[in-house]
């Protein structure tokens, strides 16, 4: 396993396999690396002959209030892991290699980023946009794997790779969850022992809607007032938001239809956790809708 941490470095090192035809499978990350991203590196080891993973606590995309300095960093551990699943790169830059001073170029993917957790997180998928697209430049990769939980991000990743015409297959791979349905995030990290517990507001308020609907429930409004009545009953959830949108495009749904998508973000305390789930329901179909797994 190599690790490079220079940018220009990288593209040369790589450069090779695109010559010669070997498919590169791109997996990136912000380290502090759990059961999800070891998942998408799995997939890109399997149908790849070259896997990049790459480790960069973004700064452009945490807010001047959020937790960068904080945000787990085990290096270590995290290169071990990359070691085991047979990673073939690691590449590990500094932030000062990738925005050099002056640096003052961004990739705005309009509409998609203002919506859901656009409006408390202004400027966020900006960050996440640049960074993919220059990580994107960097590794021209044939594949790069993302996690569902993060709905948002892999809408507006794929939506940038269309509008760009990146040549990359953006592939999403399903949310891993602990046994007890909380879904695996590198901020779970932060959660104390009563946190960890009040976290599972998240699952139990999706695991509703979904049973909900398998009773025949449609209207979003009141799928979405219910979901708000058993998160208002934990005291130490601060809801952000709750939505049923149309899952490619983010917009909001009134009856439940098509492909959809359940998100919502809430805060335990001071962390900042999301969850969402897939469903799919088709008005033709007399049986029980596609809902998805959580
Ligand atoms: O999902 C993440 O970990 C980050 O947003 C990403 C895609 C690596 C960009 O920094």
């Amino acid at each position: 396993m190599k690790i490079i941490k220079a940018p220009d470095k990288l593209f040369k090192d790589l450069k090779k396999f695109k010559i010669s035809g070997k498919s590169i499978g791109f997996v990136p990350t912000m380290g502090a690396l759990h059961a999800g991203h070891l998942s998408l590196i799995a997939q890109a080891r399997k149908e790849n002959k070259i896997v990049v993973v790459s480790i960069f606590v973004n700064p452009k995309q945490f807010g001047p209030q959020e937790d960068l300095k904080v945000y787990p960093r085990p290096l270590k551990k995290d290169l071990l892991l990359c070691k085991k699943e047979k990673v073939d790169y690691v590449f590990l830059p500094g932030a000062n290699a990738l925005y050099a001073e002056g640096f003052s170029t961004y990739v705005d993917v309009e509409g998609l980023s203002a919506v859901l957790c656009g409006k408390s997180r202004p400027g966020h998928f900006r960050g996440v946009a640049t960074i993919v697209t220059k990580l994107f430049n960097l590794v021209q990769p044939d594949v790069a794997y993302f996690g569902q939980k993060d709905a948002q991000q892999a809408s507006i990743i794929k939506k940038m790779t269309k509008d760009l015409n990146f040549p990359v297959k953006i592939k999403i791979m399903p949310t891993l969850r602990e046994k007890d349905g909380l879904a695996m995030s590198s901020r779970n990290a932060y959660l104390g022992k009563q946190e960890r517990k009040d976290a599972l507001v998240l699952s139990r308020a999706l695991n509703l809607a979904k049973v909900l609907i398998r009773g025949g429930a449609k209207d979003t409004v009141r799928i979405i007032s219910r979901m708000k009545q058993l998160i208002s009953k934990n005291k130490n959830a601060k809801l952000d938001y709750i939505a049923i949108v149309d899952s490619e495009n983010l917009k909001p749904l009134k009856i439940i239809s098509g492909n959809y998508l359940i998100a919502l973000a809430l805060n335990i305390k001071k962390v900042r956790l999301i969850d969402n789930f897939q469903g799919r329901f088709s008005t033709q179909s007399k049986s029980v809708p596609n809902m998805g797994t959580l």
